[in-house]
Formats: structure tokens, sequence, C-alpha cells
């Protein structure tokens, strides 16, 4: 099998119930045909991902949303109006379209409408939804390049190619189960802020304390396979090349020329999250021990990256 296909190829993929990546806007994704189990069953496999973390479903029309749920609140509405399609995942409750596969039991799904030129023409003559999690590995860093999607699986896997994605961390994701009150899930690119300007007086934020899966939260994730280390200051680096002497940089100000590698990110929010998965690999495919990362502002533009990072993060052994 080639890995990088046609759109053509790609369509003729995915109704045969096989996997193809896809360019979306934040990361690439794994897409299966919604109404193939078989299918669907093939992204856990290939991930190596438990059943019990639901997948994303991918639509490129309202109609398609309205098949796929049973329930759409007020502000639900609002926010759809305002942020699709683009990087906001909604979680709904689920019609009985949706296969307990993708949702992993539960009676909601989660939802989004790409604005991947690409990913919307797929989706478009494709005409049926595409279940996707991004396309990397179990707990790894998601991909914002095909290429990173190559590296991760080679050969075996069909790559729709769709240049670096702009915004390149994974979708907000708002759990809109509920009439008068919403829960973001997962941070992303789309804030709060941005969120909560919308919704209005339609329903009040409830901070996180639900027992809903979301993978995305764990505490660890997203991680290279070199350890991740945070520094602020110019003692907190000194003392990280105390614990290993061959130091990656990921850097905003800070130019040391004790660094193996480094790569400077721009000190641009929307910039800096668009190229931070891509620095993180490269980083970790340096001859470096550990990756040391300039903490970023802690303002809320830039509160999605500060999230992916910490997650990321560990501290050296004392
Ligand atoms: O930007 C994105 O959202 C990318 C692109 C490919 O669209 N997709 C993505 O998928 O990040 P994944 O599978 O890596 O993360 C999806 C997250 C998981 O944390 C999952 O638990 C959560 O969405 N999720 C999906 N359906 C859900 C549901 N019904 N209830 C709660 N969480 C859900
Ligand atoms: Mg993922």
């Amino acid at each position: 099998m080639t890995r990088y296909i046609s759109l053509k190829e790609a369509l003729t993929l995915l109704e045969q119930g096989e996997l193809v990546a896809i360019p979306t806007e934040t990361v690439y994704g794994l897409a299966a045909d919604i109404t193939q189990d078989q299918a669907i069953r093939k992204i856990f496999d290939l991930k190596s991902r438990p059943y019990n973390h639901p997948l994303i479903v991918h639509i490129a029309t309202l109609k398609q949303l309205q098949d796929c749920i049973s329930h759409l609140p007020p502000y639900a509405k609002a926010l759809i109006e305002a942020f699709w399609p683009g990087p906001l995942t909604l979680v709904l409750p689920k019609s009985d379209n949706i296969s307990n596969l993708i949702t992993a039991e539960q009676d909601s799904v989660g939802i989004r409408m790409p604005s991947h030129p690409v990913a919307r023409e797929l989706l478009l003559a494709f005409g049926k939804p595409l279940a996707a999690p991004s396309a990397n590995r179990y707990e790894s860093i998601s991909p914002t390049r095909a290429e990173h999607v190559y590296k991760e699986f080679g050969d075996t896997l069909a790559i729709l190619e769709g240049g670096p994605s702009e915004v390149g961390l994974e979708s907000t994701i708002v759990d809109a189960r509920y009439e008068t009150h919403y829960q973001i899930l997962r941070p992303g690119m789309i804030s709060q802020a941005q969120i909560q300007s919308v919704i209005g007086t339609l329903a009040h934020y409830q901070s996180l304390s639900d027992s809903l899966a979301v993978s995305g939260n764990k505490k660890k994730h997203y991680s290279p396979n070199k350890p991740l280390w945070i520094f602020n200051t110019p003692e907190e680096l000194s003392s990280l090349f105390k614990h290993a002497s061959k130091l990656a940089g990921i850097v905003l100000h800070t130019q040391d020329s004790r660094f193996v590698k480094q790569i400077q990110l721009s000190n641009h929010p929307k910039e800096y999250a668009k190229n931070l998965y891509h620095a993180l690999r490269l980083a970790d495919a340096s001859d470096c021990q550990a990756i040391a990362i300039e903490e970023p502002p802690k303002t809320a533009e830039w509160e999605a990256i500060q999230d992916k990072i910490k997650r990321a993060s560990t501290k050296p052994a004392p």
C-alpha cells in the first residue's frame, strides 16, 4: 500500500472499512466510517487504545449533527454558530445511529465540524461522518504533520496529506449534555473566556468534577519519550543541567550554548501552539537525555499550551 494517497483513494478505503489518516486544523486524525463497527475496532487496535476511551465524530453538515444527537441545548447552538467549522468539540446526548463502540458505551457523543479544507472536502464527498481520534499511538504526542503520522505508523497506514495543522493543539471539548450548565473537559485554543462570552447567560459554567472518561485529561499524556522538564529562570535551567549534561532546549527568550539542540518558538500563542508538538518531536529525536522547556506566560491566551506542557512534563529525580 502506498502511504500518501489521493482524496479519491481515501474515499474508497474508508468505504471498504479501512483506516485513513486525515489532516485537520487541530491535529491529524485516524479516521473510519462511523457506520462500520469493524472499521471502528481497527482504530482501537492500531492505536492500542483502551475501548473505554470514546472517539470524536467528525461531520461536515448540520444535518449530520441532527442524525448523531438526540438533543441540542440553546447554548450549544450558540457555540456552533460561533465556532464551527473549527477546533471545538461538543459532547451531546447521542442518537441511536451512533455505535456504542464510538462512545465507549456512554449515552453521549463527542462531535466536531473541522475547518481544514481537505477534511471538509473529504467529509462532504464521503457523505457520512468519520470517527477519528488523534493519529498517534496511545499516550504519545499528537501528530501535526503528515510526516509525524508516517514516523509513528510507517507504510501500514494510508495518509491523506494536508500540510501542517494550523491550530496545532487538540480541540477544546465542551460537555454540553445539560440544559443549564456546561463544563470544559479539555482546554484548547478556543479559550474558556471565548466560550463564556458566547454562552453569556444561556447556561452557567461548572468546573470539572464529573467522572466522564476524557483521555486527554489523564494527568500524564502527550509525552515525548525523553523526560520533559520545565524551567523559568537561568538558575532553574542550570540546576537541570546538573541532572543531565545533554539537554535539548525549547525556548522563548533564553539562549544557551550548552543545549545539544535549541528550538526557539514564537512568543505569540497561536504561532507557538502551531509548532509545539513538532518542536517536542524534534527535541525528542535529538541526542539529548532530557528536554528543557521554558515556561510560557501564565496569561489566558496561553492556558491550553500551559496545560499540554504540564501534562507532558515530569521533574528530574532529586
Ligand atoms: O482536535 C481533536 O479533537 C482531534 C482531531 C483529530 O479532531 N481529535 C482528538 O481525538 O484529539 P482524541 O481521541 O485523541 O481525543 C478525544 C477526546 C478524548 O479525551 C475522549 O475521551 C473525549 O474526546 N471524548 C470523546 N467522546 C466523548 C464523550 N462522549 N464524553 C466525554 N469525552 C469524550
Ligand atoms: Mg489523542
